[in-house]
């Protein structure tokens, strides 16, 4: 099987990582029947400098004639306001990026560098966000009236609803999950209404399933004081991108976080979850787990190569107790700079990959 990988470094650490999700795209390429092409398109930051625009068309014909993007974060603080928030608009808009998904996994080996009191952590932690991506609040309709009155408005269709839903409904339903949770605020707003009512109508076909319906508030709190109690949690835009950054901090490193930006069965797009950190970049200090687990993602979602995912999830526990970078060390194992974090993942991957 043949596949196009369009590459987007970024700014800041954006580079960094990715070079090294590519290492574990090449051992794949490398050692099994996949065989993986890939081409850069340029996005961001660095582009912007040097041409004015920060996704230009060159790169989004690269992209959209890609199978799979591999994208790094963009945004540097020199830049204008929205410059670089906007080409990311773009692309989740014009390719239709509807699910957003947001895996919450504490590793065992992390334990150690979870914010939360063993009792919290319970029997672990193991959540998927699937946050709604191209509507609500970030559809960006709105404006400012004189400088005086700022304005977005939070716009939720049926369709837009029913398809994320129902996507949710089908992820918990692959993975053997019993139970899924809705955070909306419908005792307050009107498009939280329309989705509690269209998650409790596409629920009965999914009887097998428990469901429960939270308020975003309520939710925030219950994340921190019993995150093993959920398993596919299904939001919209806004308060999808709140919990998923808190829920990335409670599994040990921002840097551990991976996601999907997915239209099924058409060109999607596999990011860290973590910004440009400026504060790091250039250091050769940035934990890649969260770009190498987003290549895992991407094989799971985009390729359908479940075995592959679950290899790269193999090889990230067993790294994580022969060394570290700095954001999850431990004083007993080797830290290790970012580079050496992805030749470790990709040499323990290629031995599992050779047999
Ligand atoms: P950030 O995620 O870049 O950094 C927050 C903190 O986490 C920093 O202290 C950073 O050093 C640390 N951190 C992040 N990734 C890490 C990693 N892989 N390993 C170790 N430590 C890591 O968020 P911040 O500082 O708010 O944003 C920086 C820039 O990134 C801004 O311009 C922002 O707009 C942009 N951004 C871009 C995103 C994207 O392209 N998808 C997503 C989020 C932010
Ligand atoms: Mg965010």
């Amino acid at each position: 099987m043949k596949k196009k990988i369009a590459i987007t470094k970024g700014d800041g650490i954006g580079p960094e990582v990715v070079n090294e999700g590519i290492k574990i795209l090449k051992t794949i390429s490398n050692y099994t029947d996949i065989e993986l092409e890939f081409e850069e398109a340029p996005v961001g930051g660095n582009i912007w400098k040097k041409t004015g625009e920060s996704l230009p068309e060159k790169s989004f014909e690269i992209i959209k004639k890609s199978d799979a993007i591999l994208f790094g974060a963009i945004g540097m603080p020199d830049l204008p306001q929205g410059v670089a928030e906007s080409a990311i608009l773009r692309l989740r808009q014009e390719l239709d990026l509807y699910v957003n998904l947001r895996p919450i996994k504490l590793y065992d080996q992390l334990k150690d560098r979870c914010p939360l009191k063993e009792e919290f952590i319970g029997d672990g932690i193991d959540i998927i966000i699937v946050r709604e991506n191209t509507e609500g609040l970030y559809a960006n309709i709105g404006g400012f009236l004189k400088d005086e009155v700022a304005v977005n408005s939070m716009i939720y269709t049926k369709q837009g609803c029913e398809r994320i839903i129902k996507y949710a409904y089908e992820f918990a339903k692959i993975h053997k999950h019993t139970k899924i949770t809705s955070v909306d605020k419908a005792n307050v707003l009107k498009p939280s209404q329309m989705w509690r009512n269209i998650f409790k109508d596409i629920g009965e076909q999914y009887s097998n399933i428990e469901q429960e319906n939270y308020y975003i508030d309520a939710f925030c709190q219950w994340l921190i004081r019993t995150p093993y109690n959920f398993q596919t949690v299904v939001t919209g835009n806004l308060f999808g991108d709140i919990i998923s950054d808190e829920g990335a901090f409670i599994v040990g490193s921002l840097g551990m976080a991976s996601s999907g930006n997915i239209h099924p069965g058409q060109v999607s797009l596999y990011e860290p979850i973590h910004g440009s950190a400026p504060d790091i970049a250039g250091q050769n200090i940035a934990n890649p787990i969260g770009t190498i687990l987003s290549v895992k993602l991407m094989m799971e979602e985009s390729f359908n190569m479940q075995d592959i995912g679950k290899e790269i999830n193999k090889a990230v526990e067993i790294s994580l107790n022969k060394g570290r970078t700095i954001d999850i060390k431990n004083k007993e194992l080797k830290t290790l700079s970012t580079q050496e974090m992805g030749d470790l993942i990709s040499n323990i991957l290629k031995n599992q990959l050779k047999v």
